[in-house]
């Protein structure tokens, strides 16, 4: 999909009575590794930029969960979280002990709300830095770095040896005043991406010291994280293997490291599995440990299904207790950021297969991913492991899930955007009132929130402040509401 074609409406939805909705698979129970699920529905990871600044579990967030707990869906996942310690703004994070109270309260605030019907898990990730895309002026006076390359360059497009000696301040006052084809002619690939889109780090860019060490660091930071998702009370942990993030990028067939982490997929797929064994010496053999990951990078000369079919055999023999498949959301065809603005992974063809909206192909938004899911878990089937596998993407009506789950595309079916649109849906749907569903529409102002790092909400319901209605907690820009109005169920006359 590159350009929007064909604008969709939302299906209509034939919803289940309770009878119906008890007999189905959907609502029935299960188990991952040996822990007992009550039903396979499924909210995977949502980031809603409600963390302090310094990585902390706020109120914002103890209530953006507690709203998904009241739905009761089978397991919740809690959002992307930061395995280091490093700054990284309103992100949560869980790179040292001192995260792990604030933790243990999300633990017990869900636990409460859903009065132990929801299993909790924790997704945690790696990333990279990713700049900003710099005002010209300033990239040229301080980013750039003026090597013997880069005047060798200079010097040929000006034909002029000065430049090969003259002082640093002049090569960048002369750089600052081009035109832009002297810029092109100047500046090398990475060099011009870092001025049109922001200074963005590869996994193979094992010239730098800090990515050469990745495969040495990563299993470490992601076995202490996993350890204190287990103290703190999580039911399992999910390793972030999927999107722009570290670990995706070592899985991708982008990944040409020369080190025995790249090239073929048996070595890209090293570090995810180093990553896995670590993890699970540290948590034990008992503990929930999933993995995120894509079943199609999307980009160019990126990972395709049968890559993520072989990922995920070998994943399932390592002991992962679920596979969850996204697919797309990579950094490579991303549309170019404003000034001052970071780039973001769910623009461009890539981020749309991520969370596909109603302007699209023919193939239109919904379960577009499931075919992906089949593929694996058939692959994994095959290979003879029962793991369960996890569909997610434009996932929006009972039938539509139960269905999936009856021809054995996945084992669970998750809706994040649907369930943020309505977080009861799952509760209203078992109790037979489908019909009271807020369905989303699917055009992702959501995503414009995330894009743009303000705290998300739906446009279903941030607007929607009942007259003397009290306690409303209201975005930073006091005009949306940080959770939907709450729901209760009809007393029975
Ligand atoms: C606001 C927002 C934040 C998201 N954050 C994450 C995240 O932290 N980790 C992740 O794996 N996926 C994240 N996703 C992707 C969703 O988990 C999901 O894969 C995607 O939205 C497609 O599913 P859907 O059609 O049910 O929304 C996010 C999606 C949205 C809308
Ligand atoms: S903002 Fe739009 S796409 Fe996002 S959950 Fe609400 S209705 Fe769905």
């Amino acid at each position: 999909m590159t350009e929007p074609r064909i604008k969709h409406s939302i299906p209509d939805a034939r919803w289940p009575t309770q009878a119906e909705a008890a007999a189905s698979l959907w609502f029935s129970p299960t188990h991952i590794g040996r822990l007992a699920v009550e039903q396979r529905t499924w909210v995977p990871a949502m980031v809603p930029w409600r963390a302090t600044e310094d990585g902390f579990v706020t109120a914002e967030v103890l209530d953006w969960y507690a709203r998904f707990a009241e739905g009761r869906p089978g397991v919740l996942v809690v959002e992307a979280t930061g395995i280091r310690d490093i700054a990284s703004g309103p992100l949560l994070r869980i790179g040292d002990d001192r995260f792990i109270p604030g933790l243990r309260r999300l633990v017990e605030t869900v636990r409460e709300r859903s009065e132990g019907h929801t299993r909790l898990f924790i997704q945690i990730l790696d990333f990279l830095t990713v700049r900003r895309r710099p005002e010209p002026a300033t990239f040229f006076a301080r980013y750039l770095p003026i090597s013997s390359p880069l005047r060798e360059r200079l010097a040929r497009a000006l034909a002029d040896q000065r430049w090969l000696t003259a002082a640093e301040a002049d090569v960048r006052a002369r750089l600052a005043a081009a035109e832009r084809s002297l810029v092109e002619a100047v500046l090398d690939e990475r060099e011009l991406e870092s001025l049109d889109y922001g200074y963005r780090e590869r996994v193979w860019d094992t010239h730098l010291p800090w990515i050469r060490d990745l495969p040495r660091v990563l299993p470490a930071l992601f076995a202490e994280a996993a350890r204190r998702a287990r103290d703190a009370g999580f039911d399992g942990v999910e390793l972030h293997y999927a999107h722009a993030y570290t670990m995706a990028s070592f899985l991708s067939r982008l990944n040409d490291r020369a080190d025995g982490y790249g090239g073929s997929r048996e070595q890209r797929v090293r570090v995810p599995l180093e990553a896995l064994a670590a993890v699970r010496r540290s948590v034990g053999d008992e503990y929930v440990v999933g993995i995120r990951f894509l079943g199609d990078d999307v980009v160019a000369g990126g990972s395709r299904i049968d890559d993520a079919m072989f990922y995920g055999v070998e994943l399932a023999a390592a002991g992962a207790n679920y596979l969850s498949v996204s697919k797309g959301g990579r950094f490579e065809d991303a549309r170019q950021p404003k000034i001052g603005e970071a780039v973001y992974p769910y623009t461009g063809a890539s981020g749309y297969e991520c969370m596909p909206t109603v302007l699209g192909d023919e193939r239109g938004p919904f379960g577009r991913n499931v075919p992906l899911a089949a593929a694996i878990r058939g692959a994994v089937r095959a290979a003879g492991h029962e793991t369960p596998v996890v569909t997610s993407g434009g996932i929006h009506s009972f039938e539509q899930a139960e269905g999936i789950l009856r021809r054995g595309e996945a084992d669970f079916v998750g809706a994040a955007r649907q369930t943020l649109a309505d977080p009861d849906w799952f509760r209203k749907i078992r109790l037979g009132l489908g019909r009271e569903v807020r369905r989303c529409q699917f055009t992702n102002y959501c995503e414009g929130l995330d894009q743009r790092h303000k705290q998300v909400t739906c446009k279903l319901w941030d607007r929607d402040v009942a007259p003397g209605e009290r306690d409303v907690r209201m975005a930073l820009d006091g005009k949306r509401r940080l959770e939907p109005p709450a729901w209760r169920p009809p007393t029975p006359s």
